[in-house]
């Protein structure tokens, strides 16, 4: 039965993009104080199934077309879609009363995690500068000490001993269980089977997007499964007192969430911690594998003492004007997320470049790609598509909190910016650091081997020599973070040995 439904809303699709693009030379580019132009779509569900499932080369396209602004239709809402240096601009930095960020994706947030909007909202400032407070650059030290030996003792464990591994999988297992301990605590994490809930989290990530879709639920059960279990751990734990003294025992503490809102808080919380560093950790080690930028591997590198202990690891990791730091931003820049969206709160003149202003209306959805944007050579300057940490920073959009430098605004900005950022870009620093100098990867030719869904094969590994293969693979199901259209190239790590921590560096993390 589900494939039937798949295989229909898969001709529905292509159905729906061929005579989207059929249409497009047909529509006129709007000029002056006029509407954004309307890509053309099918009746009543208009652009959705074309943007849910082609997502990043849909926007791309309809880019090309359109230029700095265009207009969807999903499933009877209008969504303008903004490019222009001085609209992202505005998009971020104009005051809630012209540009909205809670009734944008109240929707969303209640049909994807459940969130009563009407206890959640009243408390969601409280709960960013919470967040913010705990997670401060100041704070991160004690964090990174306990990730950086938890990371550690997994990654020696994964690479040794292992018949066959996948870069992402390994990714999502160095990244899941530390980063829910460092968040959740250690009581959380004791009572739970860990294998389930990482299962459950990834298959509630790997239908995300379509769960926030107008699609019926009743045709997502993996989705619902995990998101049900989820819950269910998630106010077990609350109700059983075990998150005393953690991040999110305060985040709930402070902003005095009762039973009915926290397990749907936490749930937001871990996808918003987990989905998008797994993919950034992933796309950083890619990119500094390839052969071209070894020389931004060996910089990276070098920053390290000759025999580096886990406190220099923390250092460098922690370090926001290293090499490293710079080539994190640089991947988080090239593989941002697909969408952030707001609300016209009034009617609203957006400038959209010499003489062209585009009038939205109060009520209307504005959206902007940063996927696609950071690949605005306006923005970041010639061969802005490329990865290339000696870039310029961002211009052209200046003076809003939280954007700026390489990674323009793939952390979002303004009041809503990410919360998580600097303890994300510091996880992610520190994963490539010591994947890259415990082992000697090295990228080799395209391999075809079966597709096991593994993307990186670990071939014959001995405790000496571990070594990694890599067969090409689209890097499926990492929600809005991944762009799905590319294709990751392909891998082989060669190992050498790892050190071991000592006890009192193991101890800390537990
Ligand atoms: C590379 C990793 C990450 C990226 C690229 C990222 C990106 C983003 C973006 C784009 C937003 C929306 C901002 C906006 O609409 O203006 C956001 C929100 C958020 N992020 Fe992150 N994030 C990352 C890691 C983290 C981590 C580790 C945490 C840990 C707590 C976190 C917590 C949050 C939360 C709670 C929100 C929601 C804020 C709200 O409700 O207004 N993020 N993030």
């Amino acid at each position: 039965m589900w494939h039937g439904v798949i295989e229909a809303m898969a001709m529905l699709a292509a159905a729906a993009l061929i005579w989207t693009l059929a249409r497009f030379r047909t529509v006129p580019v709007s000029s002056g104080r006029k509407r954004a132009p309307q890509v053309p779509g099918l009746p009543l569900i208009g652009n959705t199934l074309g943007l849910a499932r082609h997502g990043a080369s849909f926007i791309h396209k309809c880019r090309l077309q359109y230029g700095d602004a265009f207009r969807l239709s999903l499933a009877g809402r209008n969504m303008t879609f903004l490019f222009h240096p001085e609209a992202l601009r505005q998009f971020f930095a104009a005051p809630t009363d012209e540009i909205a960020f809670r009734p944008a994706v109240a929707h969303f947030t209640q049909r994807v995690f459940m969130l009563p909007s009407e206890q959640f909202f009243p408390k969601h400032t409280l709960m960013l500068s919470t967040l913010r407070k705990a997670l401060v650059p100041a704070e991160l030290a004690q964090h990174m000490q306990r990730l950086a030996v938890l990371i550690s003792q997994r990654l020696e464990g994964k690479l040794y001993g292992t018949g066959k591994v996948g870069l992402l999988e390994t990714i999502k297992n160095l990244v899941f269980e530390p980063t829910v301990k460092m968040l959740y605590g250690g009581a959380f994490v004791a009572a739970q089977d860990m294998v389930r809930l990482q299962q459950a989290f990834f298959d509630f990530e790997a239908g995300f997007e379509l769960a926030a879709s107008p699609v019926p639920h009743t045709l997502q059960r993996s989705f619902c499964s995990a998101r049900t279990h989820l819950l269910t751990v998630f106010r077990e734990s609350f109700t059983a007192g075990q998150l005393e003294g953690t991040v999110i025992g305060s985040l709930i503490r402070e902003c005095d969430m009762d039973a009915s809102l926290a397990p749907h808080v936490m749930l937001a919380v871990m996808w918003a911690a987990l989905a998008n560093t797994v993919p950034a950790a992933f796309w950083s080690v890619a990119f500094l594998l390839l052969p071209e930028h070894a020389q931004h591997r060996h910089r990276c590198l070098e920053a390290l003492p000759a025999k580096p202990d886990i406190q220099a690891y923390i250092e460098v990791a922690l370090d926001r004007d290293s090499h490293m730091a710079r080539c994190v931003a640089e991947a988080v820049r090239l593989r941002a997320p697909g969408i952030d969206m707001r609300m016209a709160a009034a009617e609203l003149a957006l400038p959209c470049g010499p003489g062209r202003v585009v009038r939205v209306h109060k009520g209307e959805l504005l959206a902007i790609s940063p996927y696609e944007s950071h690949r605005d050579e306006r923005l970041f300057g010639p061969g802005a598509a490329r990865f290339d940490p000696d870039r310029q920073a961002l211009h052209g959009v200046d003076g809003v909190a939280g954007i700026g430098g390489l990674s323009g605004f793939a952390f979002g900005g303004g009041l809503y910016r990410c919360p998580g950022r600097f303890l994300a870009e510091a996880e992610v620093a520190l994963i490539a650091l010591l994947l890259l100098s415990r082992y000697r990867p090295e990228l080799r030719p395209a391999e075809s081997t079966p597709d096991s869904g593994e993307d990186v094969i670990c071939h014959g590994a001995s405790r000496a020599k571990p070594r990694l293969s890599a067969k090409q693979q689209e890097h499926r199901g990492m929600g809005r973070s991944i762009s799905r259209p590319e294709q990751c190239k392909l891998l082989e790590i060669r190992g050498r040995s790892a050190r071991q921590l000592c006890p009192r560096q193991a101890s800390k993390a537990q």
